[in-house]
């Protein structure tokens, strides 16, 4: 009988080795920039293992807060800490530039401060996020909500499609106490560009192109092991 071919692996599974993978990205004796989403938290698990040979981390959002100090890692306050030599974070669409959509966790605006603050990005993700133009993904965009009618009448006349995101029912409130705008049907060509526009649109407080903080390395989980793209 043959032997059967290795069963290929999940989503889950290319999440954990890119988590693991980016151990490397780390410097012994510092602080490391944490981002958020479910890629980073198989990073922070790997973290854990590695804790005693760094000095703690500055976290992107409450929830990996939460999950950094449930596993025995010092969180510091953004404003304590002058730079980081590494920030490592998810996304939801990357390109071959190193420009990202992020947000669909609703983090993007800490995601985006701690990422200004390092002097390295490092991408974390599946396959799956790898795309040649962004904008499939529904772009998260962080507004004020008094502000949201205004924005989604804006992205209207970019060819996009704008509803609020919600939860139970309810308007999704961050962790800044805001709203996040979910826009469809875009297609983000220039994306240092966009995002220097649509960043100056009154009530925006964070769009989710993360093109002027873009990825430096994105360690991608595809079926035949992580491939680093620089
Ligand atoms: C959170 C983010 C995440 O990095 C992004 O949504 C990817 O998450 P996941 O690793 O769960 O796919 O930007 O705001």
């Amino acid at each position: 009988m043959n032997a059967s071919a290795p069963a290929p692996l999940t989503q889950d599974e290319l999440k954990t080795q890119v988590g693991q993978a980016a151990l490397q990205y780390v410097v012994p004796g510092e602080i490391v920039g944490v981002g958020t989403g479910s890629t980073v938290n198989k990073f922070i698990e790997a973290l854990a293992t590695v804790k005693d040979r760094i000095r703690g981390a500055v976290s992107s959002s409450v929830a990996s807060t939460e999950r950094l100090r449930a596993l025995g890692i010092e969180v510091f306050d953004s404003n304590e800490v002058e730079d980081l030599s590494v920030y490592i974070d998810g996304a939801d669409e990357i390109d071959g530039h190193g420009f990202m959509i992020k947000g669909g966790g609703a983090a993007l605006t800490r995601e985006k401060i701690v990422a200004a603050q390092s002097r390295r990005f490092v991408c974390i993700a599946d396959l799956s996020k790898r795309v040649e133009v962004l904008g499939a993904f529904p772009l998260p965009v962080e507004v004020i909500p008094m502000a949201a009618r205004r924005v989604m009448r804006q992205f209207e006349k970019l060819g996009g499609m704008a509803h609020v995101r919600e939860r139970d029912g309810l308007p999704l409130v961050t962790d800044n106490g805001q709203h996040i705008l979910d826009v469809t049907g875009l297609k983000i060509s220039d994306p240092l560009a966009f995002e220097s526009e649509v960043s100056q649109w009154p009530g925006v407080v964070t769009v989710g192109v993360f093109a002027h903080q873009k990825a430096n390395v994105c360690l991608l989980g595809t079926p035949t092991g992580v491939q680093t793209l620089n």
